[in-house]
């Protein structure tokens, strides 16, 4: 069984990679922003403000989130419903990154993504996996990307999918968020002292996936 936790800013390629790498080496792949964006809907069904820590927290009782896979795939089901890509919009990652500031919220889902890995070899991708969820994992990596390439990358990803955005736009909401996510009090989005720092904005995904994969062939002492 092996643990992999890919951390780092939004936009930083971190799925994409973490997906490919997953598919080389035969192993899960964990999404768990999609986690906090499952909160973050149900929190915005109910009206309730996402930073209101008290409003949110009262509201976790009748939320149940599972996560499964169907060929490969992870699906993640509110109350047994498969939101799909309702939780991908972008005032769905601000609420995502609001919830996600809120120590209960997180408590809530640890033990969702622990349990993942202790029955099955991941790769998970997050903010706290190396630092907070998965402290012993076998590999750690902090991806970045500079502000310009993950900018440029959201937006096309969002404008893939139908969403009418700018550049500008994209930019301010993801340094927004990522300061956020970064200065809060609990499980900051800051690499774990024992990870290794990635700065992808130079590489195609095709060259990220194989240096990580790499990285954890040598460190693992798997082959590939
Ligand atoms: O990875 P993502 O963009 O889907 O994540 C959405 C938000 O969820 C992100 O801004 C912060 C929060 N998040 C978190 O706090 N911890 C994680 N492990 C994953 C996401």
């Amino acid at each position: 069984m092996i643990q992999i936790a890919i951390d780092g800013p939004s936009g930083a390629g971190k799925s994409t990679v973490a997906k490919a790498v997953a598919k080389r080496l035969g192993i899960i792949y964990v999404d768990t922003g999609a986690l906090y964006r499952t909160v973050g809907y149900y929190v915005r069904s109910r009206n309730v403000d996402p930073k209101d820590a008290t409003g949110v927290e009262a509201l976790l009782p009748e939320i149940h989130v599972d996560l499964k896979y169907e060929n490969g795939m992870q699906i993640v089901t509110l109350n047994g419903e498969n939101l799909g890509d309702r939780i991908r919009t972008p005032e769905m990652s601000l609420y995502a990154s609001a919830v996600s500031a809120i120590p209960a919220v997180r408590a809530f889902l640890l033990e969702t993504q622990r349990e993942i890995a202790r029955r099955n070899s991941v790769i998970m991708d997050g903010r706290d996996i190396g630092t907070v969820i998965l402290p012993n994992a076998d590999v750690k990596i902090f991806l970045t990307a500079s502000d310009e390439c993950r900018a440029t990358r959201r937006r096309d990803e969002l404008v893939a999918k139908g969403i009418s955005t700018t550049y500008e736009e994209v930019l301010a909401d993801m340094q927004k968020r990522d300061s956020d996510d970064r200065n809060r009090a609990v499980a900051p989005a800051v690499a774990a002292p024992d990870a290794v720092e990635f700065d992808n904005s130079w590489m195609t995904p095709e060259e990220c996936t194989d240096a990580i994969v790499k990285l954890i062939s040598d460190k693992v002492g798997i082959t590939v």
